[in-house]
């Protein structure tokens, strides 16, 4: 096989010749339980092609990207610049991970990125989410000496094992025991927090501005109390920005709706990536990298094989580009105040629909129990077998019949999130009104098939307890 004869790999033959066994080999040699529940729900589809924040399948039929790919498409699907920037660096051939020179490429990004967050220094870059959290975890207590981490209830880092430490739900963090010590609070208790910090072992307070998991804020002026806390304490704060970082919110990073919050790392990935290349990043201030790097013997005491590898990195810098370019953080600022206030106008209408919240385009829609009595039967039924389920139901017809792709927020939980790629306008917001209306409609007035459907999801969380 050559560069001018490569059909020893042909990836369309493959693809051509194998595609149609996907869920099969997925039930047959990955997480059996993803084709499971996909073909549970009527989610097995096949997607062919995307472009911006939208999918096609087989038969040419649209769908509406509202999940991102869980935040990692901020700047939508096969972005041209993106593309372009990944073209060029497979073509320009580059020494890259030689490891034993310094590219230009992480400097360039690293610098970007430190524009956001002029308090701050240095970046450490690796390969995911989770791993931008370790890398804050271990620098957090190298800096500080100290070995507790506190992290919010329900809070969601990531799911390797120091990151799994402080996950704020027991579902996830059950059976992998021992973790790293440490300390859950509830978001927003200072009380807490300080009495915690009181025992002088704390190496810092890891929290995301706006949790993921039921799109909870940090109540206002929560931060920057915390933050004086912390820095009170000698213990560090940690902004976990992997979802709500790169515009998702309305600002660059969540933490800067509130004034003066310098948190000392700040934790970046998913969107960076521009879909493609799986990236993290810490960001942090000068004496903490001093101190974890503190002599040429400890040059690799942490470091990553694909580490700032030149792929992820021009990814990185496209995406930088466009969010510039195309002004995404104000769009995603403009755009989610238009989606919110159009959901919000909806609350009135229907009793199942409690509350709309959120910041940007990141949006929470929480159902709750209705007054009258015909529907509180049905939804007492629900709840009854497990929480969550109605949040299911309204994500289930979103998909099936009005082509939007959404998520419930989290197991348990009667919330739906709603995190679409930064480049949606008002048709997207539109469409998306009109099906959840059409959908509200359906539950509200009773109809059959959306609670039929209640009832097959009841059977199955009652048989499968
Ligand atoms: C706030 C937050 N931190 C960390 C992570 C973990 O990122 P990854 O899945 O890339 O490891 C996630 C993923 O959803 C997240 O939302």
């Amino acid at each position: 096989m050559t560069a001018d004869d490569p059909k020893g790999f042909d990836l369309a033959h493959l693809l051509a010749e194998r595609g149609g066994e996907r869920y099969d080999l997925h039930a047959r040699h990955l997480n059996h339980q993803l084709p499971r529940m996909l073909r549970t729900i009527g989610f097995d589809k096949v997607y062919e092609r995307a472009e911006g924040a939208y999918f096609w399948d087989a038969d040419g039929q649209d769908y509406l990207d509202m999940l991102a790919g869980f935040g990692v498409m901020g700047v939508g699907r096969h972005h041209p610049v993106v593309r372009k920037a990944l073209h060029d660096v497979l073509d320009a051939q580059l020494a890259d991970l030689t490891r034993f020179d310094c590219p230009p490429l992480p400097g360039l990004l690293a610098e970007k990125l430190l524009a956001h967050a002029p308090h701050l220094d240095r970046v450490f870059f690796g390969n995911s989410g989770t791993e931008a959290v370790e890398t804050a975890l271990k620098f957090a207590r190298y800096a500080t000496g100290r070995p507790r981490i506190l992290y919010c209830e329900h809070a969601f880092h990531g799911l390797t094992a120091g990151s799994l430490s402080v996950n704020g739900e027991e579902g996830f963090r059950d059976g992998f025991a021992p973790l790293l010590p440490d300390t859950a609070i509830p978001l927003g208790d200072l009380g807490r927090l300080e009495r915690e910090l009181e025992r002088g072992d704390v190496a810092g307070f890891v929290v995301e501005p706006v949790q993921g998991k039921g799109v909870h804020e940090a109540p206002p002026g929560f931060l920057r109390a915390a933050q004086e806390l912390l820095h009170r304490h000698k213990a560090l704060l940690i902004a976990d920005e992997v979802q709500t970082g790169i515009g998702r919110t309305g600002d660059f990073f969540a933490y800067r709706h509130e004034r003066d919050v310098e948190p000392d790392l700040v934790c970046v990935a998913k969107a960076l990536s521009g879909g493609y290349v799986p990236v993290g990043a810490t960001l942090g201030k000068d004496w903490i990298f001093k101190k974890v790097y503190s002599s040429m013997d400890r040059v690799l005491v942490h470091s990553a094989s694909f580490g700032s590898n030149a792929q992820a990195m021009a990814a990185g810098l496209a995406v930088l580009a466009v969010m510039e370019e195309e002004r995404l953080v104000e769009n995603a600022r403009t755009t989610g105040d238009l989606l919110r206030s159009k959901l919000a106008a909806l609350v009135d209408r229907y009793e199942l629909l409690h509350e709309v919240r959120g910041r940007g385009l990141m949006v929470g829609i929480e159902f709750g129990r209705p007054r009258s009595l015909a529907l509180r039967s049905r939804w007492t039924m629900l709840q009854a077998a497990r929480k969550g389920l109605f949040a299911q139901m309204v994500v289930v017809p979103l998909l099936r019949r009005h082509r939007i792709l959404t998520q419930v927020s989290g197991d348990h939980l009667e919330v739906i999130k709603l995190i679409p790629p930064l480049i949606i306008g008002e048709p997207e917001v539109d469409r998306f009104v009109k099906a959840f209306t059409a959908v509200m409609d359906e539950a509200h007035n009773g109809g059959g098939l959306m609670w039929d459907f209640g009832r097959t999801l009841v059977k199955q969380a009652v048989g499968s307890r």
